[in-house]
């Protein structure tokens, strides 16, 4: 060895030791994967924290048992617990997809300069945030996540009517959970009597520039859009076509672009769970989205998709049961992508 082959050899070393290190860990075995999901059932099942959102007046109604867990893997295998057939209202959970869907037409630009992708440290149905974004930021520092950004975000997918925008973002949601999604009647009809707020909010996008035309056909479809009947299983299988590249691991359709999931991550990163968003990734480090209809999707990328209904809410708006649930399977099976894999 000389003195010039001394460096490159150190090189060398350094390169095979990263390589080493970033190699992936041994996958978990199906049964570990079932031992997972089946022990937050155990856990969980019985605890009574939280209460149903009530705002809705239909969702107060809903049976605050109800308790499903579901996972998806790469491969497309299911693993499950509890109630996965009951479904619930998709509410806010739906801000993702509609968001996709706009980045899928118009692009990932399209979302950051009309809404933003900033927290905005305020309450989900805020309209100091709208208030404040324009008068004090000087702009669009909100999100697609909350309701002011993801109204403008419906307001944003194209279509020449109402039935034509509607139709694609339901076959656009459907393609993701790999069956025809429904709308419950009874939750649209009780939301939409009781959206006040949100028509606000609406009219207030209006006047700022945020949405552009038709506010109120904007709120009321994104009303539509929140009343999506879905259960533990179409959730996860959502969530997983985000884990994986945007492609849906059972039906294997390409479902929206590769490309634009970090986009759509870093938002659910930075605002899925709303006020608590900072401590769930402290948490569990996973991108993840709650609705108030009792649903949480979470995304480890590349490894599972992962979606726990139960609808008792904590004050945050976020389901106790499922956040409990989600973070105890996502640890235990190293989940978290900002954890150093042991080798
Ligand atoms: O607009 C609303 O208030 C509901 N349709 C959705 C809110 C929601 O899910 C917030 N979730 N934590």
């Amino acid at each position: 060895m000389n003195a010039k082959t001394a460096p490159n050899i150190g090189l060398f070393a350094l390169a095979a030791l990263l390589v080493a290190t970033a190699a992936p860990l041994a996958a978990q075995s199906p049964a570990e994967y079932q031992a997972a999901v089946d022990a937050a059932y155990a856990k969980y099942k019985d605890l009574k924290e939280g209460a149903n959102a009530d705002y809705i007046p239909a969702l107060a109604k809903v049976d605050s048992n109800i308790f499903g867990l579901a996972l998806v893997t790469a491969d497309g295998k299911l693993y499950t617990a509890g109630d996965i057939r009951s479904e619930v209202s998709i509410q806010s959970i739906s801000k993702v997809f509609t968001m996709a869907k706009v980045m899928e037409e118009q692009g990932t630009d399209a979302i950051l300069n009309r809404i933003g992708a900033d927290a905005t440290g305020m309450r989900f149905n805020s309209i100091v945030s709208i208030e404040w974004s324009q008068k004090g930021l000087g702009g669009p520092e909100m999100n697609a996540l909350v309701n002011p950004g993801a109204i403008a975000a419906t307001s944003m997918v194209r279509g020449e009517t109402r039935e034509e925008i509607w139709n694609s973002i339901l076959s656009y949601y459907s393609d993701f959970a790999g069956r025809p999604l429904a709308v419950n009647k009874e939750v649209f009809d009780s939301e939409a009597a009781t959206n006040q707020r949100n028509q606000a909010i609406g009219y207030l996008n209006y006047a700022y520039g945020y949405i552009k035309a038709e506010p109120m056909r904007a709120t009321d479809i994104y009303t539509e859009q929140c009343s999506v009947s879905v259960n533990a299983k179409d959730l996860a299988m959502m969530a997983a076509s985000l884990a994986f590249g945007g492609r849906n691991p059972v039906t294997g359709k390409q479902v929206m672009k590769s490309e634009n999931v970090p986009e759509v991550l870093a938002v659910m990163a930075t605002a899925g769970l709303y006020d608590d968003s900072g401590k769930w990734l402290y948490r569990t480090g996973l991108p993840a989205k709650s609705g108030v209809g009792g649903g949480i999707i979470a995304v480890s990328p590349g490894k599972f998709g992962i979606a726990v209904v139960a609808p008792p809410l904590d004050a945050a708006g976020n389901s106790v049961k499922a956040q409990k649930a989600i973070a105890d399977i996502s640890n235990a099976l190293g989940g978290n992508p900002y954890a150093p894999k042991a080798r």
